[in-house]
């Protein structure tokens, strides 16, 4: 029976690939790079497009067409790539649909080498970007110029935990014709499906919490079955594609992504709901904290608030610093979204080259911290960061 209607949770596990003659429950792992035909004439047919078949894993693979109908039901999108890391996904999304010349408006929180795309290799073509402040969205319209093509964008964001509202940026990008794109790899399709709220095309990390067991890179742009054309042509000529052993992981992955998701989310609630109360804690954001700014909004485009958690250590960078060297159970790391918790402290690892005032101008404060939330009991948790606290 098809999983055509059915709710997330079924399509999640039910949207598989057609069973070869072995029959098997769980779908095989086809590691072949390229395909056989028939004769002459299917090969012609297939070449010209008349057919739709496998003909090189460059272009496609069945462990990854599994993959991307998967999430083209999850995200509520038409057709979909494959990729080997978020950062694949990212670039090839970008530089298919960008001529030179063009213009791009981003919000300042996005992640570090998307922002490295823009500021240092995308100039090289000449395609400028503008940035808005993610709190401040009545910037954009003013950035806009006759050459603008995308508005890029994401939420919740790293490591600020700040929320954009997706209507109102669908909105704006509507009105003056730009192709609105949304990193949507901090919540997960199972808790915001950005093209119901009017995004083009959603492009994710599946390193992160879809894989949500640290162990494949991958990256996955779906959307509108016209950009997707686009960027499906460059993507299978630049050769970005995932492998399809890592797409059979991140398959399987997925079939457990809402009870993961879930968990992540009730512990990563409670451990923000502790931290408001604890006197060494100058301000903790979470989006389902009620304290957090755009907590509304939050609650408008999303299921839960995600597995990340920022808060502040009082006493700035040394404090900040003491925190992280006193953590014990919880992984010093900078991935996010795995089953094991990560603690971050940006001011003095990360962006430690900075100054206080450049890291400020990114919304990194010296003693802000960032929980990635796990799956490990939600005490124990907590205990870990009581202990390096006091
Ligand atoms: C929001 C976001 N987008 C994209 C990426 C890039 O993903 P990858 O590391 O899989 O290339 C990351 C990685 O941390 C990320 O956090």
């Amino acid at each position: 029976m098809s999983s055509k209607g059915k709710k997330f949770e079924t399509q999640a596990i039910r949207t598989q690939m057609e069973r070869s003659q072995n029959l098997e429950h769980s779908s095989p792992i086809y590691m072949t790079s390229s395909f056989v035909f028939e004769d002459a004439e299917d090969m012609r047919a297939s070449f010209a497009e008349e057919k739709q078949r496998n003909i090189y894993s460059r272009y496609s693979n069945p462990n990854s067409n599994e993959l991307i109908e998967k999430v083209c039901k999850m995200e509520g999108a038409e057709n979909g790539f494959a990729y080997a890391s978020g950062m694949a996904a990212v670039f090839s999304t970008l530089a298919a649909l960008l001529d030179a010349g063009d213009h791009v408006i981003s919000s300042k929180s996005i992640f570090g080498s998307t922002h490295t795309l823009f500021t240092q290799f995308f100039p090289k073509w000449n395609i400028e970007t503008s940035y808005f402040d993610a709190n401040d969205l009545s910037q954009i319209e003013g950035l806009i110029q006759s050459n603008t093509k995308i508005l890029y964008a994401e939420t919740p964001t790293n490591p600020g935990v700040d929320v954009l509202d997706l209507e109102m940026l669908a909105k704006i990008a509507k009105k003056h014709d730009l192709i609105f794109i949304i990193d949507n790899c901090f919540a997960t399709p199972y808790l915001q499906q950005p093209i119901k709220f009017g995004a083009d095309l959603v492009i994710h990390s599946g390193t992160k919490l879809m894989d949500g067991q640290g162990r494949v890179l991958a990256g996955i742009t779906v959307g509108s079955g016209d950009l997707m054309d686009k960027v499906y042509r460059f993507s299978r000529i630049t050769g970005p594609a995932l492998s399809p052993f890592n797409a059979w992981v991140l398959s399987r992955s997925l079939e457990t992504l809402a009870i993961r998701v879930d968990r992540h989310c009730e512990n990563a609630l409670k451990l923000a709901t502790y931290l408001e109360g604890h006197d060494k804690v100058e301000w903790v954001k979470y989006p389902f904290l009620k304290s957090h700014p755009k907590h509304e909004i939050a609650k408008k485009q999303m299921k839960a608030g995600g597995c990340v958690v920022a808060f502040e250590v009082k006493g700035g960078l040394e404090a900040g610093r003491e925190f992280f060297d006193s953590i014990r159970l919880l992984s010093l790391s900078a991935n996010l979204g795995d089953a094991r918790s990560i603690v971050t402290h940006p001011a003095s690892t990360t962006h430690s080259k900075l100054t206080t005032e450049e890291r400020n101008a990114v919304g990194i404060s010296d003693g802000m911290v960032r929980v990635s939330v796990g799956l490990e009991h939600i005490d124990d948790i907590i205990a870990d960061i009581e202990q390096a606290l006091g």
